[in-house]
């Protein structure tokens, strides 16, 4: 099933800037891109996305975010064409934690947050843990992070939010998802 479901997700994708695309599962080979784009995006976003203060991905981070042997974490990713090579301009994890939950995660580089990529990566892990037998996500949202909240409201399931310390955590059912196409 899961190598199944690696070959299935690469395909072509428009963002809202009607801009090409590609959304594929996250391969091995990444692991450089993954820390080019970690280390590039903004302090404020790579606070908001850990939560504290870092420079970037260590070497351990990238390889661990990028595997494909960890049934545990499931990684899509977007690219763009940038003279020539393949530009990766966000990403998203699910990582599982009960049997049937998992924490997803996300990052989009700063110039094209906005543009609907966290929008069809979630779409994309939907369906791809829903095959894993996970029936809910869960992820911990800084208060301020209004865009992260647009991102799962906008997927259309009824949040669980609870407050704590400034940090939303934040569940819904997957279970009843329906694909946007
Ligand atoms: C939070 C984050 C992941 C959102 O990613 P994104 O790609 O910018 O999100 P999207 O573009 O899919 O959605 C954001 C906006 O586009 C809108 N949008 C998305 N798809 C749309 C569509 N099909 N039609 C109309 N609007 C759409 C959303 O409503 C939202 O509106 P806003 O610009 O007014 O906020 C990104 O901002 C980011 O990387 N932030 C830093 C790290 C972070 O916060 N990670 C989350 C930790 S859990």
């Amino acid at each position: 099933m899961k190598g199944a479901a690696l070959r299935e997700l690469d395909r072509q994708v428009a963002l809202l800037d009607g801009s090409q695309a590609r959304l594929r599962s996250i391969r091995p080979s990444d692991a450089s891109g993954l820390k080019e784009l970690f280390g590039r995006v903004t302090p404020r976003s790579r606070y908001l996305r850990f939560h504290h203060f870092v420079s970037g991905l260590t070497d351990e981070e990238a390889r661990r975010y990028t595997g494909v042997d960890n049934p545990g974490i499931f990684g899509v990713v977007v690219t763009v064409e940038s003279g020539g090579d393949e530009r990766l301009i966000g990403v998203g994890h699910y990582f599982r934690g009960g049997t049937a939950t998992a924490e997803v995660a996300f990052l989009v580089d700063d110039p094209y947050q906005g543009h609907g990529v966290a929008t069809l990566i979630l779409e994309e892990l939907i369906e791809i843990a829903k095959r894993h037998g996970i029936e809910t996500f869960e992820a911990d949202v800084l208060g301020e992070n209004r865009q992260m909240m647009e991102v799962f409201q906008r997927a259309g399931f009824p949040l669980r939010t609870i407050l704590k310390y400034g940090t939303l955590h934040v569940s819904f059912s997957i279970s009843n998802h329906v694909p946007a196409n």
